[in-house]
């Protein structure tokens, strides 16, 4: 079993092994064919409905249902008052949309060096980056670990900034006991075919506040004042973007609501296996939880530590010999990003609108990659995983995919 299925050994993984995400059921088939069968296509009763029910599920007053996560973020940056040339800050590693958001209201993203043990934000290095322009926090909760919401909220209200949860990838997710969603000014979540809760495409906006509500209501449909379940008269009362669901969509994503609790409870459970299984194997960190917060384990990832292992060249070489041992073992393991926020090249241009918009209408920002060592160690090491540890796969699966990492890296002298 220890020769690597790259140099023509067994597979540790077999095909068709891992089940494809999401499962779908005759509840699904049962809430997809009667919106099919009733005739409001397009904001129909299931949009109505999921906003209801999601926001029951998270504990907000206000839900908003959108055709995507970034939709919704842009929604909750613009509603929290950001504008021409302001700054938010956010993360310097995470999906391109959590900072992109950000151009979408015309305001520049100020990012921030993560912490390497929760590869999320580095809030010790918060108030560094506050500036008199600073208006809001994107405060992503990346791959199911919260933020450390009791020290970022204190910043945030000791500076007056506002706080918008992206929460694309952390559905569930808690600190002291308290989801995600539930801390900030306003919040996004993502229903895209690989989040926590899939319909497809989809997002959901969420929020306590009745003000932040009816300023992301006009972004969201047009610039009108009123929804689509109101009587409206079809004015533009401000710039707005057609950000609404669909009822089908809509439809899919109440039905999978019914099980999204049992769903992260199966990805805790499978990620506790993969912690067991793991443990101690050389050159391996593991994610963490740390104290207060419950993960959901949305992308299980991992670093590969490239001194322990004796390698002297670029970390990522390394990761790349690795990530092909791997996935010839059939753990079906990725690298998320390749790059850190600040590098790509729509940050390194400074010209999302043109003539230098939004940058040209507010103060300097250093965009320098290596203002961001932490966020660029992490991306040249990490790798990850999301469908071994979804519903419906389980302890065998979760303990297949640990015997294939475990057998690459004692192995891994076989490879270099
Ligand atoms: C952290 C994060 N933010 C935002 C998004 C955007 O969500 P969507 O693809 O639904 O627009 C994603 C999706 O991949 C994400 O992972």
């Amino acid at each position: 079993m220890s020769k690597l299925a790259i140099h023509g050994g067994k597979k540790a993984v077999p095909d068709g092994c891992i089940k494809t995400w999401p499962p779908i059921n005759d509840v699904d088939r049962q809430y997809v064919m009667a919106s099919l069968e009733q005739s409001n296509h397009a904001y129909g009763p299931n949009c109505a409905a999921f906003e209801k029910e999601f926001a029951a599920w998270n504990s907000n007053q206000f839900a908003i249902t959108t055709n995507s996560g970034t939709a919704a973020l842009h929604m909750g940056v613009a509603a929290c008052g950001c504008g021409a040339g302001d700054e938010v800050l956010v993360t310097a590693y995470s999906w391109s949309s959590s900072a992109t958001c950000i151009l979408h209201a015309n305001a520049i993203p100020v990012f921030v060096d993560i912490d390497f043990d929760t590869m999320n934000m580095d809030v010790s290095k918060i108030e560094a980056a506050i500036t008199p322009r600073t208006k809001a926090i994107v405060a992503v909760h990346l791959h199911g670990l919260a933020l450390d919401m009791d020290r970022l909220m204190r910043i945030a209200r000791n500076h007056n900034l506002k706080v918008i949860e992206d929460c694309c990838q952390s559905h569930g997710a808690t600190f002291n006991g308290k989801k995600v969603g539930t801390f900030g000014d306003c919040a996004a979540f993502s229903f895209n075919q690989n989040k926590c809760l899939c319909s497809g495409e989809g997002g959901m906006f969420v929020t306590n506040d009745e003000e932040i509500l009816n300023k992301a209501r006009m972004i969201w449909s047009f610039g009108e004042t009123r929804s689509p379940s109101e009587s409206r008269d079809y004015h533009a009362y401000a710039l707005g973007w057609m950000y609404r669901n669909n009822d089908l969509t809509a439809a899919f994503g109440r039905s999978q609501l019914t099980r999204l609790t049992e769903y992260i409870a199966a990805q805790r459970s499978n990620a506790s296996v993969l912690l067991r299984e793991l443990n101690g194997v050389k050159g391996l960190i593991l994610p963490t939880e740390p104290p207060k917060h419950g993960h959901n384990y949305y992308n299980f990832t991992s670093r590969i530590d490239s001194e322990v292992l004796g390698w002297k060249d670029h970390p990522a070489k390394l990761r790349e010999l690795i990530m092909k041992a791997l996935q010839a073992e059939g753990t079906q393991v990725g690298v998320w990003q390749q790059f850190i926020l600040p590098a790509m090249t729509v940050f390194q241009a400074k010209n999302a609108f043109g003539k230098g918009s939004p940058w040209s209408l507010g103060g300097p920002v250093d965009y320098n990659p290596a203002r961001f060592p932490v966020a660029q160690k992490h991306t040249d090491s990490h790798f990850g995983m999301t469908t071994p540890l979804r519903a419906p796969n389980g302890e065998e699966q979760a303990k297949r995919v640990a015997e294939g990492i475990r057998k690459v890296f004692e192995n891994v002298g076989d490879l270099v």
